[in-house]
């Protein structure tokens, strides 16, 4: 870890309580219409932090950039993996990012990757030196579409009957997914993960918030993973507070009458 990915993780742990997680380097490679490619370093926005200087490993499928390790995947994996226990099914395996830093807590026993193209898990187990990750052997990747009939009968059999602690979706190249929400709804209904959640969430939560008048509090998180089917995690003050300061950031704030924030206000 840098100097500055190392002040990163300071910062989003003192704020949040959750914190950056260790990444891997990457080798160059190209299969099919997916390449791999190191960037020099440039100006770009995280999730939530504004403008770093930065260099990416870039995954892209044909000219279209699916996913790039900066500190925006990294800001806005954080809470995932951080909810990463026991047994951890993933949907969408990428640059590996997820599995490798979820694989890398103590806390977690296995990941299991759900990926749909196989062009995908070559490249990815090239470029990475998958087969020396020093956990190695907590991760098994399978080749399934995360979003068919089989999935959770493939899981399943890797599981042997064990119930799945955590469930992290991201099959989407763009946040936040206008289908993400149900579409996590629909994995966790056939998996019945203990919890779960999906890339760029917290903007899908404050969406519906926002839609619905609602609050940004533990009752709006229960109320919108309820509403998707989808099973919630332990939330902490500080992932709330995560969630308001994104909200605010992308400008997602309420719609809220004068007299709506002034009962807000008094309501503390
Ligand atoms: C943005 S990447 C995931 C990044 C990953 N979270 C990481 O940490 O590196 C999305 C991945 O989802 C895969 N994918 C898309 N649709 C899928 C589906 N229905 N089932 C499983 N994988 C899918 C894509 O091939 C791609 O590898």
């Amino acid at each position: 870890m840098t100097l500055q990915e190392g002040k990163q993780r300071d910062a989003l742990l003192a704020s949040y309580g959750f914190g950056l997680f260790p990444v891997l380097h990457y080798q160059p490679a190209r299969r099919g219409e997916w390449t791999i490619a190191n960037h020099l370093p440039a100006v770009g926005d995280g999730y939530l932090t504004r403008a770093v200087v930065e260099e990416r490993v870039v995954l892209s499928r044909g000219r279209h950039v699916w996913m790039s390790i900066g500190l925006l995947e990294k800001e806005s994996h954080a809470w995932h993996v951080h909810c990463a226990n026991g047994t951890v099914v993933t949907a969408g395996l990428g640059l590996g990012m997820f599995a490798y830093a979820a694989a890398m807590k103590p806390e977690v026993e296995r990941v299991i990757v759900a990926e749909i193209d196989p062009d995908i898990i070559e490249l990815m187990q090239q470029s990475s030196g998958f087969h020396s990750w020093p956990w190695r052997e907590k991760v098994e990747i399978l080749q399934v579409d995360a979003l068919a009939a089989d999935f959770a009968d493939a899981v399943k059999a890797q599981t042997r009957g064990r119930s799945v602690d955590y469930l992290y979706a991201d099959i989407w190249p763009n946040f936040p997914a206008e289908e993400a929400p149900a579409q996590t709804g629909v994995m966790a209904r056939a998996l019945k993960p203990r919890a779960a959640g999906w890339w760029g969430q917290e903007l899908s939560f404050a969406g519906f918030c926002r839609a619905r008048q609602q609050r940004l509090d533990e009752a709006g998180f229960r109320a919108f993973f309820a509403e998707n089917g989808v099973p919630v995690p332990e939330v902490t003050e500080g992932y709330l507070r995560f969630c308001r300061d994104l909200m605010a950031a992308y400008r997602l704030g309420s719609k809220d009458t004068l007299v709506q924030r002034l009962r807000n206000f008094l309501a503390g």
